[in-house]
């Protein structure tokens, strides 16, 4: 979508008053009968249903230029099924606090002393592995790296691979890969971290415990992990958290009520039930 959407439906032009760049921006939580992806259900998805038009149809997306291949259309639908996992509460920060992002020199805490040919070597070595890494935007110093469709799935020895790119990793994205408690050493290791996905591995709460040292994390999705509340005084001490997802985890609905009280300005999210979820995707 960055490469083909982003153009025409990115921070600086919304065709259609759609925004798909950043990816939470295609997630209103005041507009959820406009969505144009729903999570669980790609052939509901407007922008599947673009995307698989004819390439001569009017309403083919996008409009000029090549068509997705067959292998991206693939790669979308599976996102799409799994849910379409996003940094769904950075939707709701409002884009003045998000249009202060330090450079990564500026930042106190990151090491300034990166050889350019050492992060490239890591960028490479990532993408040898499967993981999808690059710039937070054009010009950006702070890299974002998925590595939730690599295949074989991500283990902990594979988290090595951050080492290099430990000062200017802004988001890391380990949903649905092999890691474990033994390895998040390594992740916390990632000091400038702003955004961390675990959801659907067999992080626990000692894992998350190991992540005490993640002092700007804003965002943290365990959802469908280990976790239980043993680990939520770890949560609630992150100074910077400012949403944590929680569905299909053992944590108690009594103790994610104690952390709301506790963290009054943090978001805990556990989940829509299923029904909510049927109404809120019927597009009437
Ligand atoms: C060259 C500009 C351009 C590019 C690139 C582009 N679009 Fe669009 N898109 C438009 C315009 C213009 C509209 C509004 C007119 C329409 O609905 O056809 C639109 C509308 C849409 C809509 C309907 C929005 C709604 O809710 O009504 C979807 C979904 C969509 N685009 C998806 C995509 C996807 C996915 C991509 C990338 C694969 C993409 N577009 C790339 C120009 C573009």
């Amino acid at each position: 979508m960055q490469e083909q959407c982003a153009a025409c439906h990115g921070p600086e032009k919304q065709k259609g008053k759609l925004q798909l760049i950043p990816l939470a921006k295609a997630f209103p939580a005041d507009r959820r009968d406009r969505w144009s992806i729903i999570p669980g259900d790609p052939e509901a998805s407007t922008v599947i249903q673009r995307v698989t038009l004819p390439p001569d149809h009017y309403d083919i997306m996008p409009p000029k230029g090549d068509v997705l291949t067959g292998e991206q259309v693939d790669l979308l639908r599976r996102w799409i099924s799994e849910g379409a996992p996003h940094a769904g509460a950075t939707a709701s920060v409002p884009s003045e606090a998000r249009a202060a992002e330090p450079s990564p020199v500026s930042s106190p805490q990151a090491r300034i002393d990166i050889d350019p040919a050492d992060l490239e070597a890591g960028l490479q070595a990532i993408r040898g592995r499967g993981g999808v890494i690059a710039p937070r935007h054009v010009g950006s110093s702070w890299y974002e790296l998925t590595v939730s469709f690599a295949r074989p799935p991500w283990t902990d020895g594979d988290l090595a691979l951050l080492e290099p790119l430990r000062p200017v990793l802004w988001s890391l994205d380990l949903g649905n890969s092999g890691v474990t408690d033994a390895g998040m050493p390594l992740v916390a290791g990632c000091s400038q971290l702003r955004e961390l996905k675990l959801d659907r591995t067999r992080v626990g709460s000692r894992g998350v415990e190991s992540c005490a040292g993640l002092v700007h994390l804003e965002t943290l999705n365990l959802h469908s992990t280990a976790v239980n509340d043993a680990a939520l005084p770890s949560i609630r001490d992150l100074p910077a958290l400012q949403a944590v997802y929680l569905w299909d985890t053992g944590v108690s609905k009594q103790a994610a009520e104690g952390l709301r009280t506790n963290r009054p300005g943090l978001h805990v999210e556990c989940g829509v039930t299923a029904v909510e979820f049927e109404s809120g995707s019927d597009r009437g």
